[in-house]
């Protein structure tokens, strides 16, 4: 089932990015930063009550906004869980008013699949950036790609 995460969520999605970072799948969010955001967290929870997957939809401008913070468990991969993570990302955007939405990633293939394109780096504007800091590649050892998906 995916919902929207709850606080007792927090601790689960808090573990599972943490594991996906050592991998440099993504980045690790701190606790702090994950409660202060959790409206904007989507999990997916399996049939034992287990927070399976998470996704966040972060807005970034008026019409820009960033997909991030997406993990779904090994044991629970390819089932069609991350597709159902961003899909519920995608419709909350648009009922925002959201026209363009991008991830930064190493998943290409994957967000080929939900229909986002690869565009130049440089294209995104600049305060897509500011997250970057944190990360330990940027800039020059940065292996992520853009994906954009205009759903204007
Ligand atoms: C990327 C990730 C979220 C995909 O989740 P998932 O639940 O396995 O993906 P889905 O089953 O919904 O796959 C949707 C489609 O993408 C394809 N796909 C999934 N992962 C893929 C991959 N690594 N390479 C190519 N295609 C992939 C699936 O085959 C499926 O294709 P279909 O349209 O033919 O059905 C998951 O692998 C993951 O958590 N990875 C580690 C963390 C990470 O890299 N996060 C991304 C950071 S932005």
């Amino acid at each position: 089932m995916i919902r929207k995460a709850r606080i007792a969520d927090v601790v689960e999605i808090h573990k599972m990015l943490w594991h996906f970072s050592k991998a440099e799948k993504l980045l690790a969010r701190s606790l702090s930063e994950l409660y202060t955001t959790v409206r904007d967290i989507v999990v997916f929870e399996d049939e034992a009550g287990r927070i399976a997957g998470c996704c966040t939809l972060h807005i970034v401008d008026e019409d820009l906004a960033e997909i991030r913070s997406l993990a779904v468990l090994e044991s629970h991969q390819r089932r069609g869980i991350g597709r159902d993570l961003v899909e519920a990302c995608i419709s909350e955007a648009k009922e925002l008013g959201i026209c363009k939405l991008f991830a930064l990633t190493g998943e290409v293939a994957f967000f080929e699949r939900l229909g986002f394109q690869l565009e130049d780096k440089e294209d995104l504007p600049h305060k897509v950036w500011w997250d970057c800091r944190h990360c330990p590649k940027h800039p020059n050892y940065c292996d992520e790609s853009a994906l954009v998906l205009d759903i204007a």
